[in-house]
């Protein structure tokens, strides 16, 4: 079954590098990212390991916790870390799922047999601590993703999660956001004492409420 933004993202267990886990469980009242890789030893999945664990405190500090997915197993995995550690200059600090038998990236349809039939492609599921998913994002494999834009979705998703605001094109966190659609002007002045600025009656700004 596809999996869609607002589902309850599919539960697991499955062996990682550092241990068996339980997703949800594992998840507890963190986000989540979970990010698939085509293959072990490929260059760009490599470069792409090494970005996230720089992102460590980024991540850290949104109480987001991150889990890739390979479909290799464990002992090829763990021979990978330390490539990923020597030539990205990191240390790796989040876990990889040996999905050898493809268990993780057939619930969360991460195989695109178009593309390739055994491969993964480079799925992003970003998961919210009520488990709903709240993002999917789909590269293909010859493309590295930019993590600076997964984290300025997280920025988004926790502003609007507890904001009746949405985010506009390009915003970035401290930027003015747009009112929610559903909110008179006479609410939206009482709920942002900071201003509206209003260009269209469906296109109304305020400073960044405070999250
Ligand atoms: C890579 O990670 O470099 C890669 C993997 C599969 C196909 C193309 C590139």
């Amino acid at each position: 079954m596809i999996t869609r933004i607002g589902d309850t993202a599919p539960n697991f267990t499955a062996q990682t590098t550092e241990g068996e886990v339980d997703f949800h469980q594992w998840l507890g009242d963190s986000w989540g990212v979970l990010f698939s890789h085509p293959a072990d030893f490929t260059p760009v999945c490599t470069t792409e390991l090494g970005a996230v664990a720089k992102l460590r405190n980024e991540f850290a500090r949104r109480n987001v916790k991150v889990l890739a997915v390979s479909v290799d197993p464990l002992d090829s995995h763990e021979e990978w870390i330390k490539d990923i550690n020597e030539t990205q200059r990191c240390t790796m600090n989040f876990p990889i799922i040996a999905d050898a038998e493809r268990k993780v990236a057939t619930a969360y349809d991460m195989i695109h047999p178009n593309a390739d039939n055994t491969a993964a492609v480079r799925s992003v599921f970003i998961i919210g601590p009520d488990k709903k998913v709240k993002l999917i994002i789909t590269y293909p494999a010859s493309t590295g993703r930019n993590f600076d834009e997964i984290l300025r979705v997280i920025d988004s998703l926790q502003l609007t999660a507890n904001h009746k605001v949405a985010t506009p094109a390009d915003w970035k966190d401290g930027e003015d956001c747009i009112v929610g659609s559903a909110l008179s002007d006479e609410d939206a002045a009482k709920l942002f004492p900071k201003g509206v600025r209003k260009v269209k009656s469906y296109l109304r700004y305020t400073p960044q409420p405070k999250n």
